[in-house]
């Protein structure tokens, strides 16, 4: 079967009201949990993407079952370190780094040691990050170069650590907050702010995990061998697949939309705030908190005067799965915007820093890059022509929902290969977008 797509006409104005698919990070955040609760769980609206699938085989093949009826998924923990684990387990993550850092954090207390794989993508990633604090806890890890395969080898001989995490990555310091759920004593963490969704999960089920914010850092300190109790969650909708749709709309004309039920948490929504400042008009409506996760309606509309940014890094984290979206709004946006220290954006799915730039030059728009920067020139008046085709992006899911609304919105005639990346994060992000009128092949 063919696996791509082709666009080869804008899409017309549009006023609707949409769902985007759940969110990746707390799917993925909760079915570990539940791994390790005491009782049975029960999950609603879990993305069904291959990341969260994943997830799910690999809690199975650690011993723990789950069933699904209507739109619930039940999750059978049987308390930390419940793991059954069976004598040369191999557990593969496929493409999702957020599964692989955050399940080796789970893995410190295992009886044999397990080998963890992913795909082509994963492989190439970087562990260094989580084997380093890992060791500190006593494990045992062997990995050539830090990449997978990886093996661990559990302790009963844990000792809590003490430690400054620099890079600002949810993952790694998710990895240490789980591994430290099944270390006695009190594990402490000084972290650069990212994503909290681990924190806030844990704080909702009454774990003793205190959090201190100051200064763009997060003093935590987890209390180990707590049980926790199963638990309810509704997954919300996921700020990283909207912005796409958010984008789409600010750069479609005569276009409205409503973006239901999404999780816009304060370190998710450096998107928001990035294209408010470029001259977007995106509103957070209806606000909730659910779970301890701020949950409410983006109400957006479509924007002819887009200006140039001068992006503080200081942003970053919080927009880090988005920049490859917000690039493209800089590039209709008038002025040279300006985004720095993006190194991380290099070690994701594929070498995102990377491919972003040759992509807009692809598009036609001047970009500069030193090292981590990348400076790019915006026109307005930037409409496409003739053909253009996306290939090679190591099937990153974004990279491909990006093209799409880079074709939906510009013009030319477009091929865009490896449609199956989508299954990744957002398995129905086409037909959404043909909900909205867009004309796919
Ligand atoms: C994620 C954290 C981010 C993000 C990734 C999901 C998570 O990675 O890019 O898509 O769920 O914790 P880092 O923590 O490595 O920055």
């Amino acid at each position: 079967m063919k696996n791509h797509i082709l666009i080869e006409k804008k899409i017309g104005s549009f006023k609707k009201k949409i769902n985007v698919g759940s969110d990746k990070s707390i799917s993925i955040r909760t079915i570990l949990l539940a791994s390790q609760a005491v009782g049975v769980s029960k999950i609603s609206n879990l993305l069904e993407s291959e990341d969260v699938l994943n997830t799910l085989k690999t809690v199975k093949r650690l011993g723990i079952d789950y069933s699904k009826s209507d739109n619930i998924y039940n999750i059978y923990g049987f308390g930390l370190n419940g793991y059954d684990i069976k004598k040369n387990t191999i557990l593969n993550a496929g493409n999702s780094g957020t599964l692989a850092r955050l399940i080796l954090g789970l893995l410190v207390k295992t009886k044999h040691k397990i080998r963890l794989v992913g795909d082509k993508s994963l492989s190439k990633r970087d562990f260094s990050r989580v084997i380093k604090p890992l060791r500190l806890f006593g494990v045992r890890i062997k990995s050539k170069n830090n990449r997978l395969p990886i093996e661990i080898f559990g302790t009963n001989f844990l000792r809590p650590i003490n430690y400054e995490e620099k890079i600002g990555s949810a993952q790694v310091k998710s990895c240490i907050i789980l591994a430290a759920l099944n270390t006695p004593g009190t594990t402490t963490l000084n972290a650069k702010i990212s994503r909290n969704h681990t924190e806030l999960m844990l704080k909702s089920f009454k774990y003793p995990i205190k959090i201190i914010s100051k200064n763009k850092r997060d003093k935590i300190s987890v209390k180990g061998q707590n049980q926790f109790k199963a638990f309810r969650y509704s997954i919300p909708g996921d700020i990283s697949s909207a912005a796409f749709f958010i984008v789409l709309t600010l750069l479609s004309k005569k276009s409205q939309m409503i973006i239901d039920n999404v999780n816009v948490n304060q370190s998710r929504i450096g998107v928001i705030s990035i294209l408010n400042k470029m001259g977007a008009n995106i509103k957070i409506k209806n606000k909730k908190i659910i779970n301890g996760e701020e949950i409410a309606d983006i109400h957006i509309k479509s924007n002819k005067q887009l200006k140039s940014i001068d992006c503080p890094s200081t942003i970053n984290s919080s927009a880090i799965d988005e920049f490859l979206i917000i690039f493209l709004v800089a590039a209709k946006a008038k002025g040279i915007s300006k985004f720095k220290n993006l190194g991380e954006m290099n070690k994701k799915e594929s070498k995102r820093l990377d491919l972003a730039e040759k992509f807009l030059k692809l598009i036609g728009i001047k970009v500069k890059r030193y090292k981590d920067n990348l400076n790019i020139y915006g026109n307005p008046e930037l409409t496409l022509s003739g053909n253009f085709e996306i290939k090679k992006f190591l099937k990153d899911h974004r990279i491909f929902f990006l093209s799409c609304i880079a074709a939906l919105t510009l013009g030319g005639k477009w091929k865009i290969n490896d449609k199956d990346s989508i299954k990744t994060s957002y398995p129905n992000f086409l037909k959404t977008l043909r909900s909205l009128g867009a004309k796919i092949n």
